[in-house]
């Protein structure tokens, strides 16, 4: 009987070291491919460029390859237990590093049934991470990242959301990460905060900063970043503005808008009831959902109801009726905002709501209950956490110590230390 091979890969930028791979695999005996889904890649590292689908399509058609199997986890070993190989393939270069434990566990396996595994020397100067990098600096497409959005948020337990309010700020989303026990942690999306975006021009939070200097933003940032972007609409205006303002974020490839069920003079929800918060009523809220909804011209993008309620001090009955009422008229999602330090009333409102409705995604914003961990939002029933005005509050006091020291000193030696070197400045944006 010939024998069999499996082959673990995401294969989503093929390149000749994948081909390698599959032909050593080949002269070994009938080659299974088990392709990593999107949520087994993003448990690891930034979402594929490619849908499962596309890849699965690219690998079913290469050369050597028998067939193609869903990989649902980086572990090897529940795919192992099921087909039981004779043997393994992987490059060479997981003997050290991150992957030498998933390495161990695959040999681990094979032992059980007598199978072997084959490591040919690995493809040097080709590696997907490198290619990505690559692909990133040609930078993306307002529809794969328009679709981006929908794909993270079934692929991840919760998508990490970060302000950006211009260029520089939207670069920092963009491209900062840092390694933790072989994984990757970046954000995966970003939000354009109306706070944020208002209090960069020296302007309040009370939608003054026009639409057009809001799409201006949006253009800064979408020049520089490939990440998706949900878009704070305000209370999207009457109807007849908001159905326009979703066909202007679609077209620029935002993947969402969130509007906040309030009216007249909007102010920024962190005021709590220091300020008035008028509900905008819950019928009238409906329609603009489904206006927009009924306006919207691709399939992925997403209109996200926010619930003002709990802000607004009208209990939470009121917020549920709401997340009923909202879902009902074709919102993608629920965002429910909450100011409350100890984060009670957001979790009682998770459970409540995931008994009414348990597929619809949930999105927090947590500026006051922010000792919560993102695995405990997950937890609760969260899809998606905002960190809504981070960047901005932390730039605004450092500058503002620049500028004191520089007029307590009277020069601006002192300020070396805390500010970036010019020749590093110099360079920090590509040409
Ligand atoms: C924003 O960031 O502009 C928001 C969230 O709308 S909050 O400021 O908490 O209202
Ligand atoms: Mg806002």
């Amino acid at each position: 009987m010939k024998k069999t091979v499996y082959i673990g890969m995401s294969a989503d930028l093929i390149h000749p070291g994948h081909i390698n791979i599959i032909s050593t695999a080949s002269e070994y005996g009938d080659v299974t491919v088990g392709l990593l889904t999107d949520a087994a890649i993003a448990s690891y590292k930034r979402l594929p460029s490619l849908s499962y689908e596309h890849r699965k399509k690219i690998i079913e058609n290469v050369k050597g390859v028998t067939q193609v199997i869903a990989q649902e986890t980086l572990d090897y070993v529940p795919n192992l237990e099921k087909i039981k190989p004779d043997y393994v393939v992987h490059g060479d270069d997981w003997k050290t590093g991150p992957q030498k434990e998933t390495r161990e566990r695959v040999m681990a396996a094979l032992q059980q049934w007598g199978g072997a595994l084959i490591e040919p020397t690995y493809t040097e100067g080709l590696s997907s991470t490198a290619l990505n990098k690559a692909v990133k600096e040609i930078g993306t497409t307002p529809g794969v990242r328009l679709g981006k959005l929908r794909r993270l948020i079934s692929a991840k337990p919760i998508v990490r959301v970060m302000e950006a309010h211009n260029g520089l700020s939207g670069l920092i989303v963009e491209h900062c990460q840092v390694e933790e026990d072989g994984k990757r942690e970046e954000f995966d999306a970003i939000w354009l905060s109306s706070l944020t975006d208002s209090t960069a021009k020296g302007r309040p939070d009370i939608e003054f900063v026009d639409r057009t200097s809001r799409a201006q933003t949006i253009n800064e940032i979408l020049d520089i970043t490939t990440k998706p972007i949900i878009y704070d609409g305000d209370t999207g205006g009457i109807t007849e503005h908001f159905t326009k303002m979703v066909r202007s974020l679609e077209r620029l490839g935002v993947s969402a808008v969130i509007i906040e069920d309030k009216q007249g003079l909007k102010q920024n929800s962190l005021f709590g009831t220091d300020r008035p918060q008028v509900l905008l009523e819950k019928d009238a809220m409906c329609e603009k959902i489904h206006a927009g909804k009924q306006a919207q011209v691709t399939a992925e993008f997403m209109i996200v109801a926010r619930i003002e309620s709990l802000i607004a001090k009208q209990g939470m009955d009121d917020a549920l009726d709401r997340a009923k009422a909202y879902t009902d008229a074709g919102a993608d999602a629920i965002m429910i905002h909450s100011k409350e330090k100890d984060g009670r009333e957001i979790k009682e409102f998770c459970n409540a709501f995931r008994k009414l409705e348990k597929t619809v995604p949930l999105i927090c914003v947590p500026t006051s209950y922010n000792h919560l961990l993102e695995c405990e939002l997950a937890e609760m029933g969260f899809s998606i956490v905002i960190y809504a005005n981070h960047l901005l509050r932390s730039a605004y006091p450092a500058m503002r110590q620049t500028a004191e020291t520089i007029l307590r000193c009277k020069r601006s030696k002192e300020v070396d230390d805390t500010c970036m070197p010019v020749k590093e400045i110099l360079t920090l944006i590509a040409d």
